[in-house]
């Protein structure tokens, strides 16, 4: 760990890219709706509202880049404080965040956050960013796991039981050094979380409470809880409880 340093230009990298098969809704996920307002500007309105962030990059489909535009500008309106781009995706997740790190020359940090955790907490964001402003160069929000996990092989066979205290479940906003990033994703390497590059490239990655309100919107069922969340929220007299686990 480094002392306390420059965290001056932290830009998130929103990857919103997938087309959302396992959701089976007849857009591409970012743009299903949940509680009325698509989960991309959800994502975004909590990056906002964490106060931490001072640039926005959104990857859609190439094809909904001026949709995304548009939906934006109507969203944010002419005073939004965080300047906000938008620009195309790849195939997989790791060739969107990596249009994305070129599109941010500018960052000394990335915090990196699947528009599919739509009801992430900004207290989260901002514990992340402040994870980094103390000094470590990589920093992911991770959850004890409630299930026993084993490793399978081909045929289905058990072919491992880890320990699972020694397990988390890892979400997302993941934060790193800008330069450690773009390090990482020039291997060319391909993976399901950022850190995951990080880790191979030999960087230490630091894990801290995540929140379950970060779920990932992924199957019909995560969808049906996260409307059902907000709806809930949006009942006169009710909040939406964060419900940390620590
Ligand atoms: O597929 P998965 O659920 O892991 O996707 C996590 C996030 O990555 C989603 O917000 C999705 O839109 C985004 N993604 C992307 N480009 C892809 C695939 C997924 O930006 N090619």
């Amino acid at each position: 760990m480094k002392n306390r340093h420059d965290v001056s230009r932290v830009v998130a990298l929103v990857p919103a890219a997938g087309q959302g098969v396992r959701l089976g809704e007849s857009m591409p996920k970012a743009f299903v709706p949940v509680g009325g307002s698509p989960m991309l500007t959800l994502a975004i309105d909590g990056l906002i509202a964490s106060g931490v962030v001072d640039h926005i990059v959104i990857m859609t489909p190439a094809e909904l880049v001026g949709e995304a535009q548009g939906l934006l500008a109507g969203h944010l309106g002419s005073a939004c404080p965080v300047p906000v781009g938008v620009v195309p995706g790849g195939t997989e997740r790791t060739d969107s965040v990596r249009a994305g790190i070129a599109a941010a020359p500018q960052a000394s940090h990335f915090l990196v956050h699947d528009a599919a955790r739509a009801l992430t907490p900004p207290t989260l964001i901002a514990r992340v960013v402040a994870e980094l402003r103390a000094g470590h160069s990589a920093v992911v929000p991770g959850l004890p796991v409630t299930d026993t996990i084993k490793s399978v092989d081909a045929q289905g066979d058990v072919t491992g039981t880890p320990d699972r205290a020694g397990l988390r479940a890892i979400q997302t906003p993941q934060g790193f050094e800008a330069d450690l990033l773009r390090r990482a994703y020039a291997a060319g390497l391909q993976a399901t979380d950022d850190a995951a590059l990080v880790e191979a490239f030999g960087a230490r990655v630091r894990v801290i409470p995540g929140e379950p309100m970060a779920f990932k919107i992924t199957t019909p069922l995560d969808l049906h809880l996260a409307r059902t969340l907000l709806a809930e929220r949006d009942e006169p007299g009710q909040a939406l409880s964060t419900g940390a686990m620590r």
